[in-house]
């Protein structure tokens, strides 16, 4: 084993949370700004050292680090190393529980600085099979949608079931990301549209397939451009998702700021009641307003970065 690294993005959905759970299309963009980096050290014991863990590699079991520990065990298994010794860091500008796919990027960024460590060749396949079965036990079901985004270098088009595709950042364009400070609860808000399929099947059925709709128009309105478009639909799934009742208060509160300081388009971003929320600017200087007045509205962090930057060609 030779010292190496890897390296993962944040991830935001863009549109088609919620929806995208019943067959309906999502996109998700990485945030290449936001970045987590694993790096291996050779060392004489198996050692973690990150802001969600720190300590050896066996007493990791049962902790929040368990899910990734039994990764690195799997992968040391893989390259017959399991008495190996190393120092893993992980350093991560994610938030954790914000939706950022934090987990799926730190079991992105290992894979990577294993396969670099071990001078071995990884497939997008092999590292989305690994990121796979750590989602797999750190979530329960999880759609892949985070593992395929926290390790791309483009928007994904989503159908649950199905490879991700690809698509290309728009040539302009601001997108600020405001934090509530409050932990997103993924499995209550899933939980949530269930029960009210449950309750009132017809509006909620007809709510999932407006996000869907919203979904394919912000795809045209990526593909030409149009930011005011892609705006307009991100507001649509917005109303469709407090229908849904996934959206609270914090999220309201910063979404009608983001608004009254012109954004063309803002609602939150992944599974809601808490958790980010995302405003869509014409430019920098626009979106730079758009985050002051976030952050004189509550919002604990804020982050921005323009499409052009993103964009690999
Ligand atoms: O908050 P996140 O990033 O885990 O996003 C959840 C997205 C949902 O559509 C609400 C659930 C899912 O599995 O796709």
């Amino acid at each position: 084993m030779k010292n190496a690294s890897g390296e993962s993005f944040a991830k935001i959905i863009l549109i088609g949370e919620h929806a995208v759970v019943y067959g309906q299309p999502a996109i998700a963009l990485p945030v290449k700004s936001i970045r987590l980096t694993a790096s291996l050290t050779t060392n004489t014991e198996q050692i973690i050292q990150s802001s969600f863990y720190a300590g050896s590699l066996h007493a990791a079991a049962g902790t929040n680090f368990a899910g990734i520990a039994d990764l690195i065990s799997a992968l040391l298994k893989h390259f017959n190393a399991s008495n190996q010794g190393f120092t893993l860091t992980i350093d991560s500008a994610l938030p954790p529980e914000r939706g950022m796919g934090s987990s799926a990027a730190c079991a992105t960024a290992v894979v990577r600085a294993f396969y670099a460590a071990f001078d071995e060749p990884l497939s997008r396949a092999q590292l989305l099979s690994w990121t796979a079965t750590s989602e797999h036990a750190i979530h329960g079901n999880p759609s892949g949608l985070d593992a395929a985004t926290t390790s791309a270098d483009r928007p994904q088009w989503f159908v649950k079931g199905q490879p991700p595709i690809p698509i290309q950042f728009p040539k302009n364009g601001t997108l600020v990301i405001a934090d509530t400070g409050i932990a997103g609860q993924t499995k209550v808000a899933v939980g949530a549209v269930a029960q009210h399929l449950t309750d009132d099947p017809t509006a909620t059925t007809a709510s999932i397939e407006a996000i869907g709709q919203a979904t394919v128009f912000a795809a045209k309105a990526l593909a030409e451009d149009d930011l005011q478009a892609l705006g307009t639909q991100m507001d649509h799934a917005q109303g469709q998702l407090k229908a849904l009742g996934v959206s609270n208060d914090a999220l309201n509160r910063l979404i009608a700021t983001a608004k009254e300081n012109g954004a063309l388009g803002a609602k939150l971003t992944g599974s809601g009641q808490g958790g980010c929320m995302i405003a869509l600017a014409f430019d920098a200087t626009q979106a730079t307003q758009i985050r002051d007045a976030l952050t004189q509205a509550g919002a604990t962090a804020t982050w921005q970065y323009d499409f052009s930057d993103e964009r690999t060609n």
